[in-house]
């Protein structure tokens, strides 16, 4: 796959300017994260497409647990109306709700560290919408680089209200529930930049009710599924948590790799064969490099069975987890049900300092 072309050398030079700023701020927060973990607020969450695969648990998964750990109070949103923003219906939503908190506990998300809710059952977080979306143009949103990504993605020509405003929703969802930490990748920070602004301008118009959030940019690498392309619920090319050890192999034989027998370790020239590498490294801790100089001539039979078996004994544990949570049935969605509670109360207490700071108290 050729590298994209660079764009324009002083428009790449803006995005290579921004990107190094970002990636100094995010480099404070991680040093709070070590010295001040309790002061922040983190706020993620996925929406409620599938169930979450290996690319979810090295992208992010493994560093909400990280993070839990370090003892960042941390609230998981199931964004259930997002899933809307880019499909046509609802379908199966209970399932995958389900299947995304057994996903999370199995990892060793802890309900009594951090709370999981789910988006519909915060109705507060609608309404912050109304003062939010007074003070962005169309313009604005429309010029969104990670809308239209999105968009494209999911092979949409016209664009939703939702969709269009799907920045704006995320601002409510992390600023209605006192996120000041939103993990993100480098993709996403078009979002979070969205929530600024819509804070400054809140507190020009009606003054401080909010905190600006930082990102935290994940240091993960991006993992590819089967067919080389990115790892995806959608795309049917991911190696799913809930995925048994056979589906596991079975998925992995089935994995494209190229011709050239001898494995190396190079992402650019040859994506598929160093994402196996690469996966492999991810799940046992050894440099990539050092596992394909140990393969060497033996061929991509050779690294499918090594990848197959880091896999499924890296996942071990996680699946025999899993399996007994998803044993336990729609009771574990009590968890979610006790964080709605949790999220909907700051919710409210925020929706109460806004329509406050706007003079709405009748
Ligand atoms: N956009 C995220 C996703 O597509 C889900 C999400 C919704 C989110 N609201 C958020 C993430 C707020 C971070 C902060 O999976």
């Amino acid at each position: 796959m050729p590298s994209p072309e660079p764009p324009h050398p002083e428009l790449s030079s803006t995005v290579e300017r921004s990107r190094l700023e970002a990636q100094r701020r995010s480099d404070l927060v991680a040093e709070r994260v070590r010295t001040e973990p309790a002061s922040l607020c983190v706020l993620t969450g996925d929406r409620p497409t599938g169930p979450l695969h290996l690319g979810h648990l090295f992208g992010s998964l493994g560093n909400r647990v990280r993070l839990q750990q370090a003892g960042v109070p941390t609230m998981i949103i199931i964004a259930d109306y997002q899933v809307i923003t880019d499909r046509a219906g609802t379908d199966r939503i209970a399932e995958h709700v389900r299947d995304i908190v057994c996903d999370q506990l199995a990892v060793g998300i802890d309900p009594a560290k951090s709370t999981m809710f789910t988006h519909s059952a915060i109705p507060e977080l609608n309404q912050l919408l109304l003062p939010f979306l007074s003070l962005i143009s169309i313009a604005e949103l429309q010029r969104n680089p990670t809308v239209k990504a999105e968009a494209a993605a999911a092979g949409i020509s016209a664009i939703s209200g939702l969709l269009l405003t799907y920045p704006v929703h995320q601002a409510a969802d992390i600023l209605g529930v006192g996120g000041t930490v939103v993990p993100v990748g480098l993709d996403q920070l078009p979002h979070l930049e969205v929530t600024r602004l819509l804070v400054r301008r809140f507190t020009e118009a009606y003054g401080p009710c909010f905190t600006a959030p930082e990102a935290l940019l994940s240091e993960a690498p991006v993992v590819l599924g089967i067919d080389g392309t990115k790892m995806s619920k959608s795309r049917g090319n991911a190696i799913e948590l809930r995925h048994t050890a056979d589906e596991t192999a079975a998925l992995i034989r089935r994995a494209r790799t190229d011709s050239d027998r001898r494995i190396t370790y190079d992402p650019q020239r040859r994506p598929e064969v160093s994402n196996l590498v690469l996966i492999t490294s991810l799940c046992t801790g050894e440099e990539p490099r050092a596992i394909a100089e140990r393969i060497g001539d033996g061929g991509a039979g050779a690294l499918k069975q090594l990848t197959i078996a880091a896999v499924n004994e890296h996942l071990a544990p996680i699946r025999a987890r899993r399996r007994e949570l998803a044993a336990v049935g729609d009771d574990v969605l009590q968890v979610v049900r006790d964080g709605n509670v949790v999220a909907r109360a700051r919710a409210t207490a925020t929706l109460d300092r806004v329509t406050e700071a706007m003079g709405m108290i009748y």
